[in-house]
């Protein structure tokens, strides 16, 4: 009993040390390299629905002194949330983009791993949820206007059309 406890806790702390190690791995490439795949109609134009929102929009909200300001650029752009070592070809004026929701996709965005569900969890990719969301729209927002997941997630969709 003591012998498979240890065992499992071994394993517990083999499996989340070697995952926050390869998170390492996965940088932030930005939209531009989404756009390539993600930008047909027949498939959802992800890329042209994410250029019209807020969110991409979401740095020219800000003043020349707030933009470089870490306390906003935090929520303002995905550039500005995470760790600069991180970022590969992303840029600050994408504002929130894709891989805020998505996770960091220099590993993932190759064809032969993105058609592969499995493979590009694997690799970084993330699924959105409420939880994601709710690491910018939260109180700590100086212009919070409350936050409905379904009503959001509604304003924002860009589903792939059903066949
Ligand atoms: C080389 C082409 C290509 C590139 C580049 C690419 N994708 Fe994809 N992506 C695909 C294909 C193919 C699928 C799976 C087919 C489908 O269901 O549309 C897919 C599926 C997805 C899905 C749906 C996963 C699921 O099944 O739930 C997401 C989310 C996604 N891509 C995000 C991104 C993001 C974000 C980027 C940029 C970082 C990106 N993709 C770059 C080709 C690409
Ligand atoms: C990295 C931070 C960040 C994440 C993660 C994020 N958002 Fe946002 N969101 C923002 C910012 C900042 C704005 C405001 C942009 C502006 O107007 O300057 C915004 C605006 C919006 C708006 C427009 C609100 C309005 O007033 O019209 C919607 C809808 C929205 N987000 C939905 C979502 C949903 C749904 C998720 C999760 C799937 C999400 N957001 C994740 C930062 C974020
Ligand atoms: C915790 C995340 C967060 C921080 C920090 C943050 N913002 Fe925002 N901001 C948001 C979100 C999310 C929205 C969209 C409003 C909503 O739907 O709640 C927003 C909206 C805005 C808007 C549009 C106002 C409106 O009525 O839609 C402005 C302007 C703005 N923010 C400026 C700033 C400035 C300046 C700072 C830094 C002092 C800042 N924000 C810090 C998340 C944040
Ligand atoms: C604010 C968060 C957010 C941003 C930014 C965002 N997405 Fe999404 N994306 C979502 C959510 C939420 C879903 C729905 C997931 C689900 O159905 O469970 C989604 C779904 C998708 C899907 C799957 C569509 C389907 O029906 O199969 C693709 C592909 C995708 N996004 C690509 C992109 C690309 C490319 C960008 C940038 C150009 C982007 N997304 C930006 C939150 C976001």
């Amino acid at each position: 009993m003591m012998i498979m406890r240890t065992l499992i806790l071994f394993c517990l702390a083999l499996f989340l040390g070697s995952g926050s190690l390869m998170a390492q791995d996965f940088e932030y490439v930005g939209a531009k390299k989404c756009k390539m795949c993600h930008n047909k109609p027949a498939t959802g134009e992800q890329y042209n629905k994410w250029a019209d929102s807020k969110h991409a929009h979401a740095m020219e909200s800000l003043s020349a002194e707030e933009a470089k300001d870490p306390k906003c650029l935090k929520c303002h752009s995905t550039y500005g949330s995470v760790d600069e070592s991180l970022i590969a070809t992303l840029k600050l004026d994408e504002g929130v983009s894709c891989e805020s929701c998505h996770g960091p996709g220099s590993a993932y965005y190759p064809a032969s791993v993105m058609k592969d569900k499995e493979k590009a969890l694997a690799k970084g990719m993330i699924e959105p949820t409420e939880a994601v969301c709710k690491t910018c729209h939260n109180p700590e927002s100086p212009h919070f206007k409350g936050f409905n997941y379904k009503e959001y997630v509604s304003k924002i969709a860009h589903p792939k059309p059903a066949a």
